[in-house]
C-alpha cells in the first residue's frame, strides 16, 4: 500500500492522519498515512531512511519546515515565497518541497463566502505563519495586504520584501473585510495587537488557531459585532492541497472539516 506521513516533534495530537485517511476513504485511494515523531537534530537523515523505505510523501510540521525547505531539491514558488515547506514527494527530478498552509487558507477564505478578488486583508503577526499566506492571498486577487506586528521591524521588513502595506498596531480610520491572526499569541490566552478601527461588522475574523473553544481573538472580534471562524479549516484545506499534489485527485474538504469538527465537541 502507498506510504505517507506527517513528521514533527511532537507529533502525537496531529490530526493528519484522521483527515488524509477520510480523504482516502472519501476519493477511493488506497494508502496508509502515519505520525512519525522525528528527533530534533536528525530531520534529513530520517527522511532519506524513508524514501529509501518506499514512502511517496510527508507533510511536515512544528519545528522542522525550515529544515524541509533546505532539504528540498525543488520549490514550488509559494514554498519559494514562504521560505518554508509543509509538503514533500521525492520524484524523479529530486525532493519535491511545496507548501500548502496558505492554499489551505485561501480554501476557507472562499468557502466561508468571502469574496478576496479586490478585498482589503489585515494579517496581524511578522512570523512564518504570516509569511507562508501573502502570495497565495495575493493571488487569489486580494487588492491590499496589510499587516501589523508587536514588534514593528519584523512587519516593516515583511512589508518590504512582499510590497505590502504596514499598519499601524493604534488606528485605522478604514476597516478591513478581512483581519487574519497569525500571531502565536492565543497560544497563551492572549491577544495579538489589533488596530482600533480594523474589525467592522463586515468583516470576517479568522484565527489561523483553533480549538474545541473560540479563541481569545474571535472572542473579542464578536464582540465588535464581526463573524468569526477559526483555523481548522484551513488545517483541512492545506491537507487537501498535498493530498492533490501526492495523488492527483482534489479531495471535497467540507465533509471532513464537519467530522473533524464534531469530533472537537
Ligand atoms: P510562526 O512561525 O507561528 O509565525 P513565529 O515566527 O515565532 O511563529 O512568529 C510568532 C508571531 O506571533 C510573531 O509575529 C510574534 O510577534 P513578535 O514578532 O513581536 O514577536 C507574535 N506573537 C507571539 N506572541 C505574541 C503576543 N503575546 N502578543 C502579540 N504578538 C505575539
Amino acid at each position: 500500500v502507498d506510504r505517507y506521513a506527517v513528521l514533527g516533534n511532537p507529533i502525537a495530537h496531529s490530526k493528519s492522519p484522521a483527515i488524509h485517511s477520510a480523504f482516502a476513504a472519501q476519493t477511493g485511494q488506497r494508502l496508509s498515512y502515519e505520525r512519525i515523531e522525528v528527533p530534533l537534530d536528525a530531520f534529513a537523515a530520517r527522511v532519506g531512511e524513508l524514501i529509501a523505505a518506499g514512502y511517496l510523501g510527508f507533510n511536515v510540521t512544528v519545528p522542522f519546515k525550515e529544515q524541509a525547505f533546505a532539504l528540498a531539491q525543488r520549490r514550488t514558488p509559494r514554498a519559494q515565497a514562504a521560505g518554508a515547506v509543509n509538503t514533500l514527494m521525492p520524484t524523479s527530478d529530486g525532493l519535491l518541497g511545496d507548501n500548502t498552509d496558505g492554499a489551505g487558507l485561501v480554501a476557507d477564505l472562499q468557502r466561508l463566502g468571502v469574496q478576496l478578488a479586490g478585498a482589503r486583508v489585515l494579517l496581524l503577526g511578522a512570523g512564518g505563519a504570516s509569511r507562508g499566506v501573502i502570495l497565495p492571498l495575493r493571488e487569489a486577487g486580494v487588492a491590499r495586504i496589510a499587516i501589523c506586528n508587536r514588534t514593528a521591524d519584523k512587519a516593516q521588513a515583511l512589508a518590504i520584501e512582499f510590497g505590502i502595506a504596514v499598519q499601524a498596531a493604534e488606528s485605522t480610520d478604514t476597516p478591513y473585510d478581512v483581519v487574519i491572526n497569525a500571531t502565536s499569541a492565543g497560544l497563551a490566552g492572549a491577544l495579538p495587537p489589533l488596530p482600533t478601527g480594523a474589525v467592522a461588522v463586515h468583516t470576517l475574523a479568522y484565527d489561523m488557531l483553533y480549538g474545541a473553544q473560540p479563541t481569545a481573538f474571535m472572542q473579542h472580534c464578536s464582540g465588535l459585532g464581526a463573524r468569526v471562524a477559526d483555523g481548522l479549516g484551513m488545517l483541512v484545506g492545506q491537507a487537501a492541497e498535498s493530498f492533490a499534489l501526492w495523488r492527483g485527485v482534489r479531495p471535497d474538504a467540507e465533509p471532513v472539516l464537519a467530522q473533524l469538527r464534531a469530533a472537537m465537541k
